[in-house]
């Protein structure tokens, strides 16, 4: 029977995949265990069948031998142990869900609802590293395979508004930790009746008087927003405004580039992403055909109406969390010219933007092999 390895189960992208797994099933077909770095010897999750005690992460004779690795561990993990391992002589699956190995030329990006074509041909031609997209980049592209695939997508300008999800864990406690301090700070003047202003005043004053927990962040998110997302490059983008670039047109395996650029800012949601999408259409194309090649290109994306309504009840974070639809509204030509399109778009970080396109992969893995 075939042998999966599981590390990085625990964390929160980890625990996102086995909660996916149980729910849909995927236990089945395949052996599994699962790997710590800290806890070698103690009790497996329960996943419904029996699993051995977990065993050592960094043991790499005990990794070389499956037939796939799956790994939700975080990229210094992946940088520590990958080549490593493949020097050991490892020959199974390599699939991961951090970006260490994302550029890599033996590695494919996974999106299978949107390059599936892609993923078939790689495992034609032998590749074993299928590590999923970054989070944004991933749901903009569930969000707009129906224009991608027709290629009618010149190029596309990407203004994000990010969960603290995408930043990790610690980054989702200090947020609450956050709206905690401020709802402590104003809840007895709301109660008494404060007028607008004052509130205002408390909060800003709460926002710089340096009292905030901010340790993670390194700013207030709460009740203000964060401009900056990853590290420095060269020419001015943050890296994660990069990788809106160089990941989709590696996800599509475009021949020519298509040019995708934006602001990645931090905002006060949980878990989902939101996007504001300027869209340079190759040719004028009637919206209800565009509704029709979004809506229909797979069963994920879904048009929400431009009316107030539907947006607010389907196009927002508090609307998509926890789902793995994801909605495209505020659908309108700009007054920029017949082929400038403006979108919107919601997706959940954890779903679509890390566990699942993983979760996917192992399933597309084990039905490769199980054909050998
Ligand atoms: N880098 C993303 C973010 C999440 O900071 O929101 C991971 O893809």
């Amino acid at each position: 029977m075939v042998r999966v390895g599981f590390i990085g189960w625990r964390g929160m992208v980890g625990s996102v995949l086995i909660e996916r797994m149980l729910a849909e099933k995927d236990f089945t077909g395949f052996e599994p265990v699962f790997f710590t770095t800290s806890q070698a010897g103690q009790a497996a999750p329960r996943i419904g069948i029996p699993v051995p005690p977990l065993q050592d992460a960094h043991d790499l004779d005990a990794l070389a031998k499956f037939d796939i690795l799956v790994s939700c561990q975080g990229g210094d993990y992946t940088t520590e142990v990958y080549d490593k391992l493949r020097n050991r002589g490892f020959k199974g699956f390599w699939i991961d869900a951090a970006s260490t190995l994302r550029m890599r030329d033996s590695s494919v990006i996974v999106l299978d609802p949107v390059n599936r074509d892609v993923i078939d041909a790689a495992l034609a031609g032998g590749i074993k590293d299928y590590i999923g997209g970054n989070c944004t980049v991933s749901l903009m592209l569930m969000a707009l395979a129906g224009l991608f695939r027709r290629k009618l997508v010149e190029w596309v300008s990407s203004m994000t508004y990010q969960a603290a999800s995408g930043a990790g864990a610690k980054n989702m406690i200090e947020l609450v930790a956050q709206m905690a301090h401020l709802s402590a700070a104003t809840s007895g003047p709301l109660r008494s009746g404060a007028s607008a202003l004052e509130l205002d005043r408390i909060i800003t004053d709460q926002l710089r008087n340096g009292t905030m927990p901010t340790d993670i962040f390194g700013a207030p998110l709460a009740a203000s927003l964060i401009p900056w997302i990853d590290k420095p490059m060269e020419n001015g983008q943050t890296r994660e405004e990069w990788k809106g670039q160089v990941e989709a047109n590696k996800i599509l395996g475009t021949r020519q580039t298509i040019p995708i650029d934006g602001v990645c800012v931090r905002v006060s949601s949980m878990r989902c992403h939101s996007q504001g999408l300027t869209i340079k259409l190759t040719r004028d194309v009637p919206l209800d055909e565009i509704t029709a090649m979004i809506s229909s290109d797979h069963e994920w994306a879904k048009v929400v109406p431009n009316a107030k309504e539907a947006t607010l009840n389907e196009l927002t974070p508090a609307a998509v969390s926890g789902k793995l639809s994801v909605p495209v509204g505020r659908l309108r030509k700009m007054t920029l010219g017949p082929t400038y399109l403006a979108a919107f778009t919601v997706g959940d970080q954890l779903l679509w933007g890390a566990a699942e396109p993983v979760r996917r992969m192992l399933r597309i893995a084990l039905e490769h092999l199980s054909k050998d």
